[in-house]
C-alpha cells in the first residue's frame, strides 16, 4: 500500500475509533448503565475474559467494578450480578422483572422460542404451570415420581453389582439413570440400559452437551457474526436436537392412539389431554410444538445435570473415606437392609442430606446460572437497565461466600449442620438459582440426588483404585464444572 493510502487508513480508523467511543459515552450518560471494562469495536470485551475459566474472570472484575458491572460479549450487552445481596434484590426482589430468559444464539436458532427453558411471556408462563403440577410427587395418575425413581435407583444397583467390585468408569450408567427418569416421566416406561432406541437418545443427547460446553462454541455462542465459521459443530448440534424431538414425536404418535384422557399415565398423556381441553381456547400454547420443544428441554436439563452431580460426589465421597462412615452408619440405623430408601427417610438422615447439599454447593455445577433478561426498562439501584438487557446472575460467588460458608473451598457437609448434628438450611444455597424462573425440575433432581445416593451406599462400599488422598477433584469449568474421569470399586456393604 502506498504511504497515503495507509494515512487514509489510519485516519480512518481514528475516525471509527472515535465515533465508536463517544457513542458509547452517550449510551452510558443516557442509561446510566452499571460500570465495567472499555470494550473495543465489534468483539467487546472477550479479550479480557479466560474463556477456560470464566467464574475466575468474573471475579477478578467483581473485586475492580463491584457486586454489578456491564461487559460487552461482542455487541451483546450483559450486566453480571455477583453475589448474594445482589442476586437477591433482581430475581426475588425484582423477580417479575428478571424472569425473562436471555437468548443463547445458537439455541435460539434451534427453538426459536419454543419450550418451557427458552420462552418468554405468556407461553412460557403457561408451560411453566402446567410442567410443575404435572412434576409434583402424585401429578400423572397412580404411579408417584417417588415410586419411578426407586424403581431406577434398584436398576441402577443391578447395573453395578454386575461389576463384580471391577474397577469401574461410573459415567454411562450415571448417565443411564437420570436420562430413564425423563423417559418414565414423559413415556410413562423406562428402558433397559441395552435398548438400542434408549442408548440413541443418550448419544444425541451426550454429543450435544459436549458441543454446547466446549469453548468454541462458547465463543460462537457468545459472537453470532461467527457462526459462519462454525457450520459443521452447527449443524450437528441443529440435527441432534431435531432428532430428540422427532424421537419424543414417535412417542406422542403411540400415545395419541391410546389416549384414555381421564387417567393420564404419563407427562404426554397430560399434556394430550390439556390440549383436548383448551382446543376451541385461541390464547393456548398448548400445541404440538411446544410439547416436542418441552420434552426436549427436559431431557437436556435433567439428563447431564444430575448425572454430573452424581458422578461429582461418587468422586468426593470416595475422596473423603469419613464421610463415607458416617453415611453408612446412618443408612444402617435408619434405613437398614431391608427395604429401599424413600424420600420421608431424609428427614430423619441429617448427615447424608448435608452431603448432598455439600456436594452440590462445593461441584458448583452450573457456575454462570442460565442467562436471564429484563423485560422492561428498569431503574434498579442507581442503575437503569434497558429493556432485553442481557443479566447473568452468577451462582458461584453465591455457593463460595465466605461468610456464610467458612473455608468455601474444601468440601466439608459441616457447612449444612449445625451444632447438634441437625440439618442447617441456607439461603446461599441456590445450585438451581432462585427466584420465578428458577429450575423446574429441583424437587425431582432433590428426589433423585437423595434415592440414588442412599440406594448405592445402602447395597455397596465405594473402594478407590489408589490412595485416597491422591484423588484429583477440579478440572476446568467452561459453562459446566465437570468431574475428571476416575474408576472405582463397588464391593458388597
Ligand atoms: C442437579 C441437577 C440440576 C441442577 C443443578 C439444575 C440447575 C438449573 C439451573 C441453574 C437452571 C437455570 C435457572 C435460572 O435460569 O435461573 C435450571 C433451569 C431448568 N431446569 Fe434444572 N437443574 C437440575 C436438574 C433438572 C431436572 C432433573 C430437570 C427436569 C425436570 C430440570 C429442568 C429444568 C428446566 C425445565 C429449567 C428451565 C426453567 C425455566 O426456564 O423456567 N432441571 N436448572
Ligand atoms: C472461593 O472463595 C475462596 C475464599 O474466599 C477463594 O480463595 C477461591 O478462589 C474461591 N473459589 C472459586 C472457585 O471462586
Amino acid at each position: 500500500m502506498d504511504p497515503w493510502g495507509l494515512t487514509t487508513a489510519a485516519l480512518l480508523a481514528c475516525v471509527l475509533f472515535l465515533i465508536f467511543f463517544s457513542l458509547r459515552r452517550q449510551e452510558f450518560k443516557r442509561w446510566k448503565l452499571p460500570p465495567g471494562p472499555t470494550p473495543l469495536p465489534f468483539i467487546g470485551n472477550i479479550l479480557q475474559l479466560d474463556f477456560k475459566n470464566l467464574p475466575a474472570s468474573f471475579s477478578q472484575l467483581a473485586e475492580k467494578y463491584g457486586p454489578i458491572y456491564t461487559l460487552y460479549f461482542g455487541t451483546q450487552r450483559v450486566v453480571v450480578l455477583h453475589g448474594y445481596n445482589i442476586m437477591k434484590e433482581a430475581l426475588i426482589d425484582q423477580g417479575d422483572a428478571f424472569k425473562d430468559r436471555g437468548i443463547i444464539p445458537m439455541v435460539e436458532d434451534v427453538f426459536k422460542g419454543q419450550g418451557v427453558v427458552f420462552s418468554h411471556g405468556e407461553r412460557w408462563k403457561q408451560l411453566r404451570r402446567f410442567s410443575l403440577m404435572t412434576l409434583r410427587n402424585f401429578g400423572m395418575g397412580k404411579r408417584s415420581i417417588e415410586e419411578r425413581v426407586q424403581e431406577e435407583a434398584q436398576c441402577l444397583v443391578e447395573e453395578f453389582r454386575k461389576t463384580k467390585g471391577q474397577a469401574t468408569d461410573p459415567t454411562f450408567i450415571l448417565g443411564c439413570a437420570p436420562c430413564n427418569v425423563i423417559c418414565s416421566i414423559l413415556f410413562r416406561d423406562r428402558f433397559n440400559y441395552n435398548d438400542e432406541k434408549f442408548l440413541y437418545l443418550m448419544k444425541l443427547l451426550k454429543e450435544n452437551f459436549e458441543l454446547f460446553n466446549s469453548p468454541w462454541v462458547q465463543i460462537y455462542s457468545l459472537l453470532p457474526a461467527f457462526r459462519v465459521y462454525l457450520p459443521g459443530k452447527h449443524k450437528r448440534f441443529f440435527r441432534n436436537v431435531e432428532d430428540i424431538k422427532h424421537f419424543i414425536l414417535e412417542k406422542v404418535k403411540e400415545h395419541q392412539k391410546i389416549l384414555d384422557a381421564i387417567n393420564p399415565q404419563d407427562y404426554i398423556d397430560c399434556y394430550l389431554s390439556k390440549m383436548q381441553q383448551e382446543k376451541d381456547n385461541p390464547q393456548s400454547e398448548f400445541d404440538l410444538e411446544n410439547l416436542l420443544a418441552t420434552g426436549a428441554n427436559l431431557f437436556v436439563a435433567g439428563t447431564e445435570t444430575t448425572s454430573s452431580t452424581l458422578r461429582y460426589g461418587l468422586l468426593l465421597i470416595l475422596k473423603h473415606p469419613e464421610v463415607q462412615a458416617k453415611i453408612h452408619e446412618e443408612i444402617d440405623r435408619v434405613i437398614g437392609r431391608n427395604r429401599v430408601p424413600s424420600i420421608k427417610d431424609r428427614q430423619d438422615m441429617p448427615y447424608t442430606d448435608a452431603v448432598v447439599h455439600e456436594v452440590q454447593r462445593f461441584i458448583d455445577l452450573l457456575p454462570l446460572n442460565l442467562p436471564h433478561a429484563v423485560n422492561q426498562d428498569i431503574q434498579f439501584q442507581q442503575y437503569f437497565l434497558p429493556k432485553g438487557t442481557t443479566i447473568f446472575p452468577l451462582l458461584s460467588p453465591v455457593l463460595n461466600d465466605s461468610k456464610e460458608f467458612p473455608n468455601p473451598d474444601q468440601f466439608d457437609p459441616q457447612h449444612f449442620l449445625d451444632m447438634n448434628g441437625k440439618f442447617k438450611k441456607s439461603d446461599y444455597f441456590m445450585p438451581f438459582s432462585t427466584g420465578k424462573r428458577s429450575c423446574l425440575g429441583e424437587g425431582l433432581a432433590m428426589m433423585e440426588l437423595f434415592l440414588f445416593f442412599t440406594t448405592i451406599l445402602q447395597n455397596f462400599t465405594l473402594k478407590s483404585v489408589g490412595d485416597p488422598k491422591e484423588i484429583s477433584i477440579r478440572t476446568n469449568r467452561i459453562r459446566f464444572s465437570l468431574p475428571p474421569y476416575y474408576q472405582l470399586c463397588f464391593l458388597p456393604h
